[in-house]
Formats: structure tokens, C-alpha cells, sequence
């Protein structure tokens, strides 16, 4: 049996968690692949809610196996405290594995982050704060410290040192701020060491040995498509590969070993952060679907920009993922508008464009064109199959499978576990 790639088919916060938790209970094993404490997975079950971060959604399925990938970025004391939170809550994080390749964010990475977004002024990305970019800018530039750096006290001192080395230069220097100690990071680092010992493993050889015995292997992405560091609206992006190819490198698991590439996919369209948004809406649109949406970030409280769907990115998520599926959720917000406007293609420079542009001031000039569907006003929180959506609903549903370019498989019509609608198996 395959592997499965799960993963965001716009700007984040499609509703990744949900989608993953749903699946848990029929999986082996779960895996982030990469970006990290940057996520904010909601997983409602039952009268429970959970807003994961660095964990897979996975842990919430009792049998399931929660793994952080090598190329996750991963905050110990974050991780330390959302381990402990849900053990306060009675879940079993006793199985989680982290590979010991995967890149740790230090304090330092923190406080280079928010001291290059305050530098960069308005231009700015509007990042979490969690010192995501600058880790993997470490690890790029091979001045990163990794999991396993916990386990050889001399080696971490003097990783740590050449991490420091430039970086005390650069924010004595030029950002005015005091310079951090290396005795005190190896420190604070050690403390974290013995915690995480239990969890510690050679995650590829797990999970190739696991595909080889036939078990099921869903990989969850953070973030989504467009904020991906090459396919998504660079430089207002994250760090790492959110889309289906950085499952490969960020868990060490051949391409060949992928059968499904699942994209989720938002019934309307939400950013958080700076950056361009062809269908954004500044009215009172915008505002109801924030409001009805709930489009607040689970990881920083900021509102999410919200807009109408956006088939044009639709499209281009199925390209770049070569996705074999859609899970369309939040499909009850969208219930009361009369008409609904889809963003079909954009008009940029006074052109009818097609397809996402590759340019990337043609897509800061892009504008929606947009085609007009009918709404419908019946509560559809309980629908329980296709049939039970009213005809428009499914006319909205049939026209963003066109417009998209794979099948929507699974709808979403409210944030627990059991308000969906199954198409076509994902398993
Ligand atoms: P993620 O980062 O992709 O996991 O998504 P977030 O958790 O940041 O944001 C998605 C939000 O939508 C969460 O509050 C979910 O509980 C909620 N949600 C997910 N699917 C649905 C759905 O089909 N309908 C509604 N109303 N809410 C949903
Ligand atoms: P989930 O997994 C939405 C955005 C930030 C910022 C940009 C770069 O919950 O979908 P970073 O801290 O990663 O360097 O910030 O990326 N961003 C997200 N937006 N959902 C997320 O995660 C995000 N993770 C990062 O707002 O614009
Ligand atoms: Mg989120």
C-alpha cells in the first residue's frame, strides 16, 4: 500500500488538520516533511479542540505513528510544551519519532527573524516570528544545527560557534542589538537533549522499511502551494516545500513510492501575511467570510485576508503537485450569498490570462475576471452525501472541479471530524 501526500493548495490554512485527522484512523503513519512551528493544524473531535503546531495531526489517532521529517525545522521548547499539552489532555504522544537530521530552531534563529522583518520595514513578509527563514538559511548555508548536535556536547559547541561567528557581527553591528553568548545557547540546547532522546530515530529508515511492509504512509504538509520557496509568490513565501516534491526530500521517500497527491483546497481563498492576492476583497464580503469563516491564525491571532476562490491557483496547485485529488472544505461558509463571484482567469495589462503568470510583476498587476454562480441558503452542516447538497451547492461544487483540473473527492461542511462529504475513497 502507498504513500499519501497531503497538502495545501493555496496560500495555507485550507484546512490541513481536519483532512489529515480524518485519515489518521486509517493510516500507519503520519509525517510533516518540512516548515514548523510556523503551522497551525485545527483538529476538532468532537466537543475537543486542538490547534497543532509542530506535531503531525496524526497524534490525535490512537495506532497511528507521528513523525517529524527530516526536513521539518523544529523548536524544542515548542515542541516540549505541545507535548506536554496534550498529555494534560489524555492523549499519548508515546510514539511520536523525530529524525535526528531534522534542523533545530535556536534561540538565535528567533531573534534574527523578528529583527530583519522590524529592519526590512514595509517590506516586510509578515512572518510568524518563529525564526523559520533564518533556520533554513542555516541549514542552506551549512552553519545548522541538527537534531542529533544535542547528543555530542563538543561538536554543538562549535556549530554553535560558527553559527554565532557572523551573526553577533551582524546584529551588533548593524541591527544595534547585543550579542548572544555561545556558552548560553549550548546551554539552554543541552537542557532539551535528555527530553528528547526518547523520540529520536532514523525516520527514513523507518518509514522505507514501513512502505516496504505495504503500510500506509501520509505525509501533511505545512502551509500550502503558494507559499512554497519556489513555486509560491516569492518572496512572500516561507522557507521550505510545502508542494508534493518536498514530501520526497523532507522525509527521505522516493517519488516513485507517492500514489496519491491530495491538494486541500479552500472554497474561497485566505492569506495571512503580506504579499499579492488577485481576489482579495476589501468590503463587506471580506468581512463575513472572515466572520462566518472564523479566519483568525491559529499560530499568531493576526485576521486572514479573505477572498473569493480562485481557480486560476486551483489549477496551478494541480500542476506544480500533480495533484490526483481535491478535499474542498469550508464549503457551509460560502451559505446565504445569492451569487457567488469564481475568479475564472485574470486580466493583466489589459490581457485575458489563463494560467497563474510566471512573472512576477505580471501578477501583482493581475486582475480577477470573474464568473458569477448561483448560491444557496439551506443549512448544509448536516448534508451527508452529494445528493444532500442543494442543487446549486453541487452546480458551485461540479463548476470548481472543471475550473481546477482533479477530482474533489471529499467535502468539507463544517471543522469537525465527521461534517464530510466522501466522494471517492482516499485509501
Ligand atoms: P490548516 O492550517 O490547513 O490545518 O487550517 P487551519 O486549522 O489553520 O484553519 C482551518 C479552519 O477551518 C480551522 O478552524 C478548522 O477547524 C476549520 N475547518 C476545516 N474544515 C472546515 C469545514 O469544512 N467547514 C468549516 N466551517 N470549518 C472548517
Ligand atoms: P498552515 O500550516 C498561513 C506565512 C506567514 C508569512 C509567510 C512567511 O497553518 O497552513 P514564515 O514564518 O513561514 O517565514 O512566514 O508565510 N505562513 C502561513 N500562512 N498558514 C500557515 O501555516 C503559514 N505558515 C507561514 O504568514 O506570510
Ligand atoms: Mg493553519
Amino acid at each position: 500500500m502507498p504513500a499519501l501526500v497531503l497538502l495545501g493548495a493555496q496560500w495555507g490554512d485550507e484546512g490541513k488538520g481536519k483532512a489529515t485527522d480524518l485519515l489518521g484512523g486509517s493510516v500507519d503513519y503520519v509525517v510533516r516533511y518540512q516548515g514548523g512551528n510556523n503551522a497551525g493544524h485545527t483538529v476538532v473531535v468532537g466537543d475537543q479542540k486542538y490547534a497543532l503546531h509542530l506535531l503531525p495531526s496524526g497524534i490525535l489517532s490512537p495506532g497511528c505513528t507521528p513523525v517529524i521529517g527530516n526536513g521539518v525545522v523544529v523548536d524544542p521548547s515548542v515542541l516540549l510544551s505541545e507535548l506536554s499539552g496534550l498529555n494534560e489532555r489524555g492523549v499519548d504522544t508515546s510514539k511520536l519519532l523525530i529524525s535526528g537530521n531534522a534542523h533545530i530552531i535556536t534561540p538565535y534563529n528567533v531573534t534574527v527573524d523578528k529583527v530583519t522583518e522590524r529592519f526590512l520595514g514595509k517590506r516586510k513578509i509578515g512572518t510568524t516570528g518563529r525564526g523559520i527563514g533564518p533556520t533554513y538559511a542555516d541549514k542552506i548555508n551549512r552553519v545548522g544545527i541538527r537534531v542529533q548536535d544535542l547528543y555530542d556536547e563538543s561538536i554543538l559547541t562549535q556549530k554553535v560557534e560558527a553559527a554565532l561567528d557572523v551573526k553577533n557581527q551582524m546584529l551588533t553591528k548593524l541591527y544595534n542589538r547585543r550579542a548572544i553568548a555561545v556558552e548560553q545557547v549550548v546551554e539552554e540546547l543541552l537542557v532539551y537533549a535528555d527530553k528528547l532522546a526518547p523520540y529520536v530515530a532514523d525516520t527514513v529508515l523507518v518509514l522505507n522499511e514501513a512502505l516496504e511492509q505495504d503500510k500506509v504512509v501520509l505525509f501533511e504538509g505545512g502551509q500550502g502551494t503558494l507559499l512554497d520557496i519556489d513555486h509560491g509568490t516569492y518572496p512572500f513565501v516561507t522557507s521550505s516545500n510545502p508542494t508534493a516534491g518536498g514530501a520526497c526530500t523532507g522525509a527521505g521517500v522516493g517519488p516513485t513510492k507517492i500514489s496519491r497527491v491530495i491538494g486541500i483546497l479552500k472554497a474561497y481563498t485566505t492569506r495571512v501575511g503580506a504579499g499579492p492576492f488577485p481576489t482579495e476583497l476589501f468590503d463587506e464580503d471580506g468581512e463575513a467570510l472572515r466572520r462566518i469563516g472564523g479566519e483568525r491564525g491559529v499560530t499568531t491571532g493576526r485576521d486572514r485576508r479573505c477572498g473569493w476562490f480562485d481557480a486560476v491557483i486551483a489549477r496551478y496547485a494541480t500542476r506544480v503537485n500533480g495533484l490526483t485529488d481535491f478535499f474542498l472544505t469550508k464549503l457551509d461558509v460560502l451559505t446565504g450569498w445569492e451569487q457567488i463571484p469564481v475568479c475564472v482567469a485574470y486580466e493583466i495589462d489589459g490581457r485575458r490570462v489563463e494560467e497563474l503568470p510566471y512573472s512576477q510583476t505580471d501578477f501583482h498587476h493581475a486582475k480577477p475576471v470573474y464568473e458569477m454562480l448561483p448560491g444557496w441558503n439551506e443549512d448544509i452542516s448536516k448534508a451527508k452525501s452529494f445528493s444532500d447538497l442543494p442543487k446549486n451547492a453541487q452546480a458551485y461544487v461540479k463548476a470548481l472541479e472543471e475550473m481546477s483540473g482533479a477530482p474533489i473527492s471529499a467535502i468539507g461542511v463544517g471543522p469537525g471530524r465527521t461534517e464530510t462529504i466522501e466522494i471517492n475513497s482516499f485509501l
